[in-house]
């Protein structure tokens, strides 16, 4: 396996139409999950939520997977959070960049959890699994997203305590910023719950919906379609389960071209 390398060591091999963008940050979380931060091009504009197709050279070939962007749209940097897939085409390589070393990004954004793509509503739920809290990191950074609900959950299940500490650095980095903490004010609310460990919060997301706790825990009322907005993003079957319980609530599923009452993404990669 190469090791990644420096921009000017494989400049020439950098594809056409795509960003060659220098790594400034690496944290690893657990032997499943790290975060990384990297330069912005300043022509590279995107909405808080959306994602990009994020690659590395292996060997003479880009590989690329779709990322969320964790960094808010106003953020100078990019970051991104990751999984590490021992024998993933790009995460086994992707998981050994260093400070200063080259990824690609394809030029163009897109993506569906993006605060355009849901009708007004006063009280906004964000859930998530894993690196499913990827685009959420974007979103509850994002001042816009305050201006437009008076209540942000952001719910956030994991497998391990451990794998929540990405979620909680973030809304201590939050409390602690100069002009958002006061944007922010305490409207934004962490639910974190772990299935496979002993934790004060346990259990999937979907059951804790289900069986009203969640409900309880938060002290809000249960899914109204008047009031209540979501936005979803895990896995192929959490994303499943979870879109039925908000339908069964009355709430129908949004685009950018249709707003409506909830949004759904995939977190992909492998
Ligand atoms: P569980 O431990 O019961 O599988 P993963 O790391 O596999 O992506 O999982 C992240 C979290 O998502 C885990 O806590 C896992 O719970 C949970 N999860 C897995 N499948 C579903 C589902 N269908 N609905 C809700 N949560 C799920």
């Amino acid at each position: 396996m190469n090791a990644p390398a420096k921009t000017e060591e494989f400049a020439p091999a950098i594809p056409a139409g795509v960003f060659a963008e220098t790594v400034t940050s690496v944290q690893h979380y657990t032997d499943r999950l790290f975060r990384f931060r990297m330069t912005r091009p300043e022509s590279f504009r995107f909405r808080s939520g959306e994602f990009a197709m994020i690659g590395l050279m292996v060997g003479d070939k880009p590989v690329y997977r779709a990322y969320s962007i964790a960094s808010p749209s106003w953020d100078e940097e990019l970051e991104f959070f990751s999984i590490k897939v021992p024998d993933g085409p790009l995460t086994s390589h992707l998981q050994q960049i260093q400070v200063g070393d080259t990824v690609l990004m394809r030029k163009k954004p897109t993506g569906t959890l993006v605060l355009d793509a849901l009708t007004p509503g006063k009280r906004l739920y964000m859930f998530s699994t894993g690196t499913g809290i990827a685009p959420f990191a974007s979103l509850i950074r994002d001042p816009e997203t305050y201006e437009k609900f008076d209540e942000v959950i952001l719910t956030h299940t994991c497998r391990e305590v451990a794998e929540l500490k990405y979620g909680f650095d973030l809304v201590e980095e939050i409390r602690n910023h100069e002009f958002l903490a006061e944007v922010v004010g305490d409207k934004l609310r962490h639910y974190a719950t772990v299935t496979r460990e002993d934790y004060p919060f346990q259990g999937r997301i979907t059951d804790l919906i289900s069986n009203g706790k969640m409900f309880a825990d938060l002290g809000v009322p249960r899914f109204d379609p008047a009031i209540d907005r979501g936005m979803i993003c895990g896995s192929a079957a959490m994303l499943k389960e979870t879109k039925a319980l908000l339908e069964q609530a009355g709430l129908t599923e949004g685009a950018n071209s249709k707003p409506a009452e909830f949004v759904i993404e995939r977190a992909f990669v492998d």
